[in-house]
């Protein structure tokens, strides 16, 4: 039973605290949750010391069909769980595998060690950005798609990130499932993909619009953003900087914190941090309604 709940951040964001009557996250009414998560999209239980393995056991009761991250570092002892404290630097906005024709519906984070200062998760609702972005802005959007590249992958990585299964054959059958999904293989047995996405994105929940995608990380990785090769200009960049400046939320983040993020409607990043001690762990799965 949730019986403690506040505001997190400015928007939709819930906090959920552990109680006397309720200490153990596993505890927590299924059905509750999940409500509070369809209508919140971002959800920070707080006070229930919640350790990795906890993460994946609470998670597996809303998730299934986890997804590996072929850029982070897993944790041996529990499947899919990996470290996301690659690097200090900022993160800018994100859905996660936004460039992934299986993007996850849910990111859980789950904080062990906080960083002693910044290290602070960001957030942004996409529907909100949407609703307050320019008309000028909304019209590019709607008349480009977003264009991910990538060459040379090899077939482990095409495998973990859309898994494939381990020979090509496995993971052509996958790949031929997805629209505005097209690829070669090389001579050395690589992958070259071409994925192409729109910037808009109705919201799992509402099917509302929502501006909820990976092109302000591939513009801080100097790609290509549209399908026709272009990146933005200095006046789109200036605008959109100024919408996530203006629209960022966070979590500063307490031991034993864990977050579920609606990864159809929020892009999250995070804050540079200067000391080695954070510790933050994700996992990323499809949700069961
Ligand atoms: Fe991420």
């Amino acid at each position: 039973m949730i019986s403690k709940i506040e505001s997190l951040g400015t928007g939709t964001g819930k906090i959920v605290y552990s109680t006397n009557d309720c200490q153990d996250i596993l505890r927590l009414s299924k059905a509750e949750i999940l409500e509070l998560f369809k209508s919140s999209g971002v959800v920070l239980f707080r006070g229930f010391g919640v350790t990795p393995i906890q993460m994946k056991a609470f998670s597996e009761k809303f998730s299934y069909s986890y997804l590996k991250d072929p850029t982070k570092t897993s944790i041996d002892s529990v499947d899919f769980v990996n470290s996301v404290d690659n690097g200090m630097g900022a993160s800018p906005a994100h859905t996660e595998h936004g460039a992934n024709p299986l993007q996850p519906d849910v990111i859980w984070f789950c904080c062990q060690t906080p960083a002693q200062e910044g290290g602070e998760t960001l957030f942004w609702d996409g529907v909100q950005l949407w609703k307050e972005m320019s008309k000028h802005l909304k019209q590019l959007f709607v008349e480009k798609k977003l264009k991910f590249t990538f060459e040379d992958v090899p077939l482990d990585m095409v495998n973990q990130w859309i898994d494939g299964g381990e020979t090509i054959d496995d993971c052509k059958q996958v790949l031929d499932q997805f629209e505005d999904f097209s690829y070669q293989i090389n001579e050395d047995s690589t992958f070259s993909l071409k994925y192409l996405r729109s910037a808009v994105v109705k919201t799992k929940y509402g099917n509302e619009d929502a501006f909820a995608n990976f092109a302000w990380t591939s513009h801080a990785r100097g790609w290509e953003i549209f399908e026709d090769g272009s990146k933005f200009t200095e006046q789109v960049v200036d605008e959109l900087q100024k919408l996530y400046d203006k629209f960022t939320q966070e979590i500063s983040w307490q031991a034993g914190d864990l977050a579920m993020i609606d990864n159809s409607r929020f892009m999250h990043g995070r804050r540079e941090f200067k000391d080695n001690r954070r510790q933050l762990f994700t996992t990323i799965a499809k949700i069961l309604d």
